[in-house]
């Protein structure tokens, strides 16, 4: 193999810089040349590739975001769309694709190694942590840091003004952030999908604790809980207690800014493992990590395996709270 490709794909995460950094000064200590792909997949249907060298990574290792820039790309969810990205692949002399992000990145990945045979790696970088096959995704600890920051703020106000406040968080069918940032925060309630939510039963646990004399209260909510967003599960608390709440979206705030030492470390980690991988002769797998093991995961299996929250960690919440 003599020349590598590398792209970010998906929702942006903290520590995908990290990344990049790591595949191409891996590559290029290994003799490989290496080529950026912009845009996600885009760049590689609309030929947007650049080298890269030492220089290009330089700098760029605590910065947020992806210098690669990302996209969610509708023309390489189609035949026609992959069949172009394929003749960029031959023009630009690629001969194995190293691809950072979430489950829709590894989607498209896997379709185009199966249609056209060229050996992709996955690197998990999302914020949510939901891909089966890693103990954690690049993003994820500095999104629940970034989460908890803005709690213990939250917390602030709420005692002060003995108020109730319900602070939704990042996890578009999970609750990963929400059940390890509430438990860091002090939560009195963590709402994730995996585990149905009984409001009425919950707006009873409030009222009475209330009434004991709890004079502040917190609960953490992930976007993707059945009930509903933040506002709606607020609305339902009043219409079924009286009990009114003040909703914060933390959103996007999540999805930026420096990313933190563990993130940047898995990073690393995972960008120099990669390249190896597709030296080895790896291809359509993840590479994650497991204890302190490096592990490769059929891409396939990322998606139709699902990872489960902790139920120790449940227990601990419920504890703690
Ligand atoms: O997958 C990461 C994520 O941040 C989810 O938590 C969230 O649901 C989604 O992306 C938001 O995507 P977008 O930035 O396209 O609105």
């Amino acid at each position: 193999m003599k020349k590598i490709g590398v792209l970010t794909s998906g929702g942006d995460a903290p520590g995908m810089n990290a990344a990049i950094r790591a595949v191409v000064r891996t590559a290029l200590k290994e003799g490989l040349e290496v080529v950026g792909i912009e845009r996600g997949y885009t760049g590689l249907v609309y030929d947007e590739v650049r080298p890269m060298n030492r220089h290009s990574v330089s700098n760029i290792i605590q910065r947020g975001g992806t210098i690669l820039k990302t996209s969610r790309c509708d023309e390489f969810k189609t035949p026609k769309g992959r069949e172009d990205a394929w003749k960029v692949v031959e023009q630009n002399e690629i001969e194995g694709l190293v691809t950072i992000g979430g489950d829709g990145t590894f989607h498209g990945a896997h379709f185009f190694y199966e249609e056209f045979g060229l050996p992709v790696i996955g690197i998990p970088g999302t914020i949510d942590n939901d891909l089966y096959g890693t103990d954690y995704t690049i993003g994820f600890d500095t999104a629940v840091n970034i989460a908890l920051d803005a709690i213990d703020k939250i917390r602030d106000t709420a005692d002060s003004h003995e108020r109730m406040f319900i602070v939704e968080v990042m996890g578009r069918h999970t609750g990963f952030i929400a059940l390890d940032v509430g438990i860091a925060g002090g939560a009195e309630e963590i709402l994730i999908p995996e585990i149905k939510t009984d409001i009425s039963a919950l707006a009873d646990r409030i009222y009475n604790e209330r009434k004991a004399g709890k004079s502040s209260t917190l609960i953490i909510c992930a976007e993707g809980e059945e009930e509903g967003n933040a506002f709606a599960i607020a609305h339902k608390i009043k219409r079924i207690s009286g009990m009114a709440f003040k909703v914060v979206v933390l959103g996007h705030i999540q999805r930026g800014g420096a990313p933190t030492y563990r993130d940047r470390l898995l990073a690393g980690k995972l960008g120099s493992e990669a390249v190896f991988a597709l030296q080895n002769g790896q291809k359509d797998v993840m590479v994650g990590e497991s204890g302190d093991k490096i592990v490769f995961t059929d891409l396939q299996e990322t998606w139709t395996k699902s990872k489960t929250v902790d139920q120790k960690l449940v227990n601990l919440s419920l504890l703690l709270a």
